[in-house]
């Protein structure tokens, strides 16, 4: 088909956008850029998880009702994305009215499919709220969430139950055989161990919290926040003709609910799941998750102000293999930015320009694009930073190219422009490859070589 329907998991609106949520961001619409280059009607889904005890805790400390609260902060999410030019279709947010429909119509159909329990019962258990998610005694470190380094609370509900483990089999099947593709493998095999080792129910309702959404088979309950959470993507997925979804992409710690939880709660009502989960690695500080709670945070502000926009887009997907963990660090990025973007490219592009300008060239023909499967590959498979390497190659070629030719020794004219000609045409065709990467800068450089060529201030300042 030929469409392409991408997603990020919606925020907790009342996180701050820091360099781990960015991450996830740009790389999916790093991803949907590149299939609409390739002629795909591309679509990326995002926006703000509003609903459950962690946002309605967040708006009584501001002393305002959770969906004021909400209306008032829900901005700062799309204001980021907004400024790192993230091209999503919708930004969704789950107080939003046709999500609650689809929300209430979703737990109806599962309710009327036998998939969940007729009656509430009593659970008990150990809730994260920052995270929430319930949490067995061994995850826990000195009595804390390792995450948050918070104590998570004693739990005691009557909840409606979902009876996951009735789809243990199914699962395990569509897993191993890729019809979830569950991906990098190394995930992909973990989250079949765990499946392996068996399922249990699942609560899905909380009978205590009045901020979400009532489940319409028993008012008195509202949804549990991941499970209304989970169903933004058939929101607007199943409205706009684009169900099943090509892609979730998430973090790691939240593969479980998108691999296992959500596509039995697809099955459950008739549904295909997603044909494909990604779990992403994580920024670390000091080897440490970063997060609001802990309190060591880097907002994508701090490294656009630095980079620029582009810049901070290449930086975060050049550093580490997309499915690892990564330590940041001002050092690794600085190194990155000056070798690959001011002294790479930038300088490249820089030099090109002045020469042409010089000569007085003009170009006025298609410049074709690379045919190069590696680079295709490397993408498709979600290796950001390894078709960034292909991609950087390219250029090392034109550089080496141009020192063995010393163009600026040319007298001749015609000659001297018949090889910038070729340099250009290299650079085109891979500024091409850059382009879902880096936008604006693909944008202006493409432009800069079309027609009579000028000099321009440096795409990408030293810092
Ligand atoms: N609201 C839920 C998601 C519901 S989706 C149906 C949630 N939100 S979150 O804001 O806490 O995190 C969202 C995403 O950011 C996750 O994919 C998570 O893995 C990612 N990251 C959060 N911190 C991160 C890093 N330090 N590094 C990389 N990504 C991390 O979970």
């Amino acid at each position: 088909m030929n469409k392409f329907f991408a997603t990020t998991p919606i925020y907790y609106v009342n996180d701050v956008p820091h360099i781990g949520h960015t991450y996830t961001t740009i790389a999916a619409d790093v991803l949907t850029r590149y299939h609409h280059q390739k002629g795909k009607e591309a679509q990326l889904l995002t926006g703000t998880d509003e609903h459950g005890a962690k946002i309605a805790e967040a708006a009584k400390k501001h002393g305002e009702k959770p969906k004021e609260y909400a209306d008032k902060i829900s901005q700062e999410f799309k204001k980021t994305w907004d400024k790192l030019n993230i091209n999503y279709v919708r930004f969704i947010r789950t107080t939003d009215e046709d999500h609650i429909k689809i929300v209430q119509e979703f737990l109806l159909k599962m309710y009327k499919n036998g998939a969940v329990e007729e009656k509430p019962r009593l659970y008990k258990g150990l809730y994260c709220v920052p995270h929430e998610k319930f949490m067995s005694k061994d995850e826990l470190v000195n009595g804390l969430c390792p995450d948050h380094k918070t104590a998570p609370i004693d739990y005691a509900e009557e909840n409606y139950y979902f009876r996951l483990s009735d789809y243990q089999q199914k699962l395990e099947q569509l897993i191993s055989e890729d019809k979830i593709k569950v991906r990098p493998l190394t995930r992909k095999n973990e989250v079949l161990g765990k499946i392996r080792q068996g399922l249990e129910d699942i609560s899905i309702s909380r009978a205590n919290l009045e901020w979400g959404i009532p489940l319409p088979f028993d008012t008195s309950h509202t949804t549990y926040v991941w499970i209304d959470a989970l169903i933004n993507y058939y929101t607007y997925g199943s409205a706009n003709d684009l169900w099943p979804a090509d892609l979730h992409l998430v973090g790691k710690d939240i593969l479980w609910f998108h691999s296992v939880i959500w596509p039995a709660m697809l099955l459950s009502i008739g549904e295909e799941p997603p044909k494909e989960v990604f779990a992403h690695g994580f920024f670390t500080i000091n080897g440490e998750k970063m997060s609001k709670t802990i309190g060591n945070v880097i907002k994508p502000e701090e490294l656009i102000n630095k980079y620029g926009v582009d810049g901070t887009r290449y930086v975060l997907l050049a550093a580490f293999p997309f499915g690892e963990d990564g330590n940041f660090s001002w050092e690794l990025f600085d190194r990155l930015y000056n070798a690959d973007l001011a002294n790479g490219l930038g300088n490249l592009v820089a030099r090109v320009a002045r020469l042409s300008e010089k000569s007085g060239l003009s170009i006025n023909q298609d410049m074709g694009e690379h045919e190069t499967k590696d680079f295709e590959e490397k993408i498709e498979s979600l290796d950001f930073s390894g078709a960034l390497v292909v991609a950087n190659h390219y250029l090392k070629n034109i550089d080496e190219k141009i020192s063995q030719e010393k163009p600026w020794e040319i007298k001749d004219k015609d000659k001297l422009q018949k090889l910038l000609t070729s340099y250009i045409s290299e650079i085109v065709k891979t500024v091409k490859l850059f382009q879902p990467f880096l936008p604006q800068t693909a944008e202006n450089i493409l432009s800069q070589f079309s027609g009579s060529i000028k000099s321009a201030p440096p795409l990408f300042p030293r810092v």
